[in-house]
């Protein structure tokens, strides 16, 4: 299939950045479309890791074309950082663009993102204070600033000058905090502009002509279905639309132009910030898969909280993003467990729940109806076919698909590229 989205189907950090490197290989063009730099992905290739936030995973190959869509929001300072360390590992960063219609972050968005979490106290979302809600604010207040006004030198600096002074005026008088030095801002902006000149295009037209023309184009999902702002666990979600339409909006490409839309799933779960979390493990066994599992987060840096597979969350993204197959991620994390357990259903006040429920009162309140299993203790991580994997990861591999209703395409048994099981062939 030419097209294919990849989106997270649980809190974000399924595991997405393996599977799109993965894939990449083989793709013409890889397409970020929603967030920003609260991202990141961590790839390894040979013995060496890449920590990437806002640039596509498609740029570990020399002829990937790698497009930030008009949907991210672009931090300079982060893609800067990012492409300065890319080439000091000799990576090739010609076949980066950013699109023209991409919102910018400043740092006023930065500092009211922080200001804000700490006014919201024992409320905090747990941002990962990028500045990310703050500047998709200005986008839908329209009076963002958008890449291509770094090339209006004149008019940017006229734009920039005002939004200073009204978020100065802000984190003045709200906040109680100082206010940002304005000039420094834009020195310091009109640098970046200059840098950021030659990656600026029409992304839309590259990607258009890419999938005319019947090029592969993988569009890269960052964060997971439960964080998007519709149909994420609100307000404990990012601002963006990590979800399967999120492309049809973020990288300006019509619905009927993707063909498939693969669902990457950890074979527990994870998620990072406040909110409830109907299987979280707050115990021993939560803390095996933290520690198994490296469950630190690649942007912040914090521990991801953990618990058992929840396939009503599962289901839940299967529906909401129209997923054709999944990607089972992680298996190996949970080798040498006695028993695993999948959560089937939701129990609310003596009522069996099948779906996922909007009111984040009703889901602090719903308990999880396991089904359990037995584990396995042979090593996993060298498996290379389905048949290879012990009689219990089988099991429960098939489990998985029949709560779920689509098929697990692909099963990764360890960080390496190598150590990946392709079921079907998907792109
Ligand atoms: P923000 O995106 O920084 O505004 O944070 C909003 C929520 O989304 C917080 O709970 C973050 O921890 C979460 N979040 C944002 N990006 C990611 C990600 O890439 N993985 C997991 N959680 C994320």
């Amino acid at each position: 299939m030419p097209s294919l989205v990849i989106v997270g189907t649980q809190w974000g950090d399924e595991g997405k950045g393996k599977i799109i490197d993965y894939l990449a290989k083989s793709a013409n063009m890889v397409v970020r479309g929603q967030g920003g730099n609260n991202a990141g992905h961590t790839v390894v290739v040979g013995d060496k890791k890449y920590a990437l936030h806002l640039i596509p995973s498609g740029v570990l190959y020399n002829n990937t074309v790698n497009i930030v869509g008009n949907g991210v929001v672009l931090d300079p300072e982060g893609f800067l950082s990012e492409v300065e360390s890319l080439q000091k590992d000799g990576v090739d960063i010609s076949n980066i663009y950013i699109s023209e219609r991409a919102h910018i972050v400043f740092p006023y968005h930065k500092e009211i993102d922080a200001l804000s979490e700490t006014k919201r106290g024992e409320k905090q979302i747990g941002t990962t204070k990028k500045g990310i809600c703050p500047c998709y604010m200005d986008k839908i207040e329209r009076t963002g600033i958008r890449a291509c006004d770094l090339l209006e030198k004149e008019l940017f600096i006229e734009k920039l000058s005002e939004q200073i002074d009204k978020k100065n005026e802000i984190i003045e008088k709200i906040y109680k905090a100082e206010k940002l030095n304005k000039e420094q801002i834009i020195t310091q902006y009109l640098e970046y502009a200059e840098k950021l000149k030659p990656f600026i295009k029409d992304t839309t037209v590259l990607v258009y002509e890419a999938l005319c023309r019947g090029d592969k184009v993988l569009f890269e999902g960052a964060q997971g279905t439960l964080l998007d702002v519709d149909l994420g666990t609100y307000p404990y979600v990012t601002s963006s639309h990590p979800t399967s339409g999120g492309f049809t909006i973020g990288a300006g490409v019509g619905p009927t132009m993707i063909d498939e839309v693969l669902g990457i799933v950890k074979a527990y779960t994870t998620r990072v910030g406040k909110g409830p979390f109907v299987t979280e493990l707050d115990n021993e066994i939560g803390e095996r898969i933290r520690i198994a599992g490296h469950e630190f987060g690649t942007t912040t840096g914090r521990p991801r909280r953990c618990g058992w597979l929840d396939t009503v969350i599962v289901k839940f993204a299967v529906r909401t993003n129209g997923i054709t197959g999944l990607s089972l991620m992680l298996l190996d994390v949970l080798t040498g467990f006695e028993t695993i357990k999948i959560c089937t259903h939701y129990e609310y006040q003596g009522e069996i729940i099948e779906h996922f429920p909007a009111s984040l009162n009703k889901l602090e309140k719903c308990k999880p109806v396991y089904k359990e299993f037995k584990g396995w203790t042979e090593d996993i991580s060298k498996c290379e076919t389905f048949e290879d994997l012990p009689k219990e990861a089988k099991e429960y591999i098939l489990a998985i698909e029949e709560l779920v209703g689509v098929p697990v395409k692909i099963i990764s048994v360890g960080p390496k590229r190598t150590q990946t099981i392709i079921r079907e062939n998907i792109f």
